[in-house]
């Protein structure tokens, strides 16, 4: 393949902790690139006066990665703006905190314009490019108004709602059209696929000839579902061997024999992180039985804490942990241990393996790969339990987990006491079951399904007629839609 352009705000370059600071994007993007000689374009992480953002690059092997630094006025405007005050709760059908301004609007734009500029100096007439995430959406629009007639791809990370809901977003009769500028666009799952679908049928009235494939004037646009995985086989090597770190077994020896409930959250709204706190405090008022015999190790790095949102529900998220220890806590037992260090991945991988269970109870979330990552990293001789929120894109493939509305605390304390209480034999074949779909949809397909539908359009399967299959009531019809899955 061409030379691969990733262009995404948050930038993961080796050697600098990036995949601590820069999220889930980060951790998926990363092993794609390593097998590519590329570029990785993006923010730098650096916020300076208006007369002083520079571009520079720094060189790691067969990579380059560019970076850009934002303007205070930018990272308000863009960042803070219009990205996480209005697309960010409205994709996570949160119309109700959503806050629009015209000039977060126009920052917004301008910022992508600025990507989009210098991007354009450095592009290869056959370089593909591959954009990611709300933050830059017009990108492909600007970069055709410069001439650009490169491949672009872009992956919608997040959820995509209901036209309903996207047309409460400001200016999104031109915002949303302005993807058909890209030539493939990725979704986590089926219901995300779709409501782009409906979106340019009955907001844009585009016509498609099927449903992975929209006229947009003299341009075709691609529509798939290719949802996020990890590194599967190599976190379960790094588990076995990060059980046996000092900090990993100074966490088991403080539990004193006791169980532990992980969960491992950035601090967003989104994640459900009081709900989740609420149900653990129904599970002990519910099963007293319990008191005393299980810890919970809720894990949340701080983020974006300049947004009112954010604050206001860290100190909810503070009360409710309080509020919950004051009730159940002994001098010799905390029922809730929460930390908002950012923790190494290969802490985690440890921490995840040394779980009975984990609580991944978001409201609303693209993926989720705190989930599979999860999974990943379980003994498969004695593996803990996933509880996952039905409303988490990883719930579409990881139906062996024990799903829950995140909403209803006595269905998510009703799981957590399953869970705790669930027999070998069952926590083995549920595991296997996991264990085998992540290994079969790890992060190295999805980067490549993408990049090769991107590169080779007519491989692309459609999604529509797929999903219809899956979810036939007849059997013989699920099982072609299986085949053809693993085929595609
Ligand atoms: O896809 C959502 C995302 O943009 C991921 O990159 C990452 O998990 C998270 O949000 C990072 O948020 P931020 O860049 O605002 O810290």
């Amino acid at each position: 393949m061409a030379r691969l352009v990733v262009v995404s705000n948050r930038v993961a370059v080796p050697n600098r902790n990036a995949s601590e600071s820069a999220g889930g994007l980060a951790v998926v993007v990363r092993p794609t690139l390593k097998r590519h000689s590329g570029v990785w374009f993006g923010w730098s992480g650096r916020v300076v006066a208006k007369s002083q953002p520079a571009v520079r690059t720094i060189e790691r092997g067969h990579q380059s990665y560019i970076l850009t630094d934002l303007t205070n006025e930018d990272y308000d405007e863009f960042y803070n703006g219009f990205a996480n005050r209005v697309l960010w709760p409205i994709f996570h059908y949160r119309l109700d905190i959503a806050e629009f301004s015209r000039r977060d609007l126009r920052g917004y734009m301008r910022v992508n314009e600025h990507f989009a500029t210098e991007l354009h100096k450095i592009l290869l007439p056959d370089d593909v490019i591959w954009v990611h995430d709300y933050h830059l959406i017009p990108l492909a629009g600007i970069l055709r108004d410069l001439g650009r007639q490169n491949k672009i791809g872009f992956f919608h990370h997040v959820p995509f709602p209901p036209p309903e809901i996207v047309a409460a977003i400001p200016n999104h009769e031109h915002l949303i059209p302005a993807m058909c500028h890209y030539d493939l666009i990725g979704f986590q799952t089926d219901c995300d696929a779709t409501n782009f679908a409906r979106y340019l049928k009955d907001e844009c009235g585009l016509l498609n000839r099927d449903p992975s494939s929209f006229r947009a004037g003299d341009r075709t646009v691609q529509i798939g579902v290719f949802a996020v995985g990890v590194e599967t086989s190599e976190l379960n090597r790094l588990a076995r061997r990060a059980v046996h770190s000092s900090f990993v077994r100074g966490v088991v020896e403080s539990l004193a024999g006791r169980d532990m409930i992980i969960g491992v959250d950035r601090l967003d709204y989104s994640k459900g992180i009081a709900l989740r706190m609420d149900a653990f405090d129904r599970f002990l008022s519910i099963h007293p039985v319990w008191r005393g015999k299980v810890t919970y190790l809720q894990i949340t790095p701080k983020s974006r804490s300049e947004i009112r949102e954010y604050a206001d529900m860290e100190r909810q998220i503070d009360e409710t942990a309080g509020r919950v220890n004051g009730m159940y806590g002994e001098a010799s037992w905390t029922p809730i241990r929460y930390v908002n260090r950012t923790h190494s991945r290969t802490a985690l991988a440890g921490l995840y393996r040394s779980a009975r269970a984990a609580l991944v109870t978001p409201l609303r979330d693209g993926m989720n790969i705190v989930a599979k990552e999860y999974v990943a990293c379980q003994d498969s001789e004695n593996p803990g339990v996933l509880i996952l929120s039905r409303f988490a894109g990883a719930a579409a493939e990881c139906t062996a987990a024990l799903i829950v509305n995140p909403y209803d605390a006595d269905s998510v304390a009703a799981a957590i006491e399953r869970a705790l209480s669930m027999p070998l034999d069952e926590r083995r074949s549920r595991n296997n079951a996991l264990f085998a779909t992540l290994v079969a949809h790890d992060v190295k397909n999805w980067g490549d399904r993408f990049l090769d539908a991107l590169t080779r359009p007519q491989k692309l399967p459609n999604w529509l007629s797929w999903m219809r299959a899956k979810n036939s009531r007849t059997p013989a019809l699920r099982r072609n839609a299986e085949k053809q899955w693993a085929a595609d």
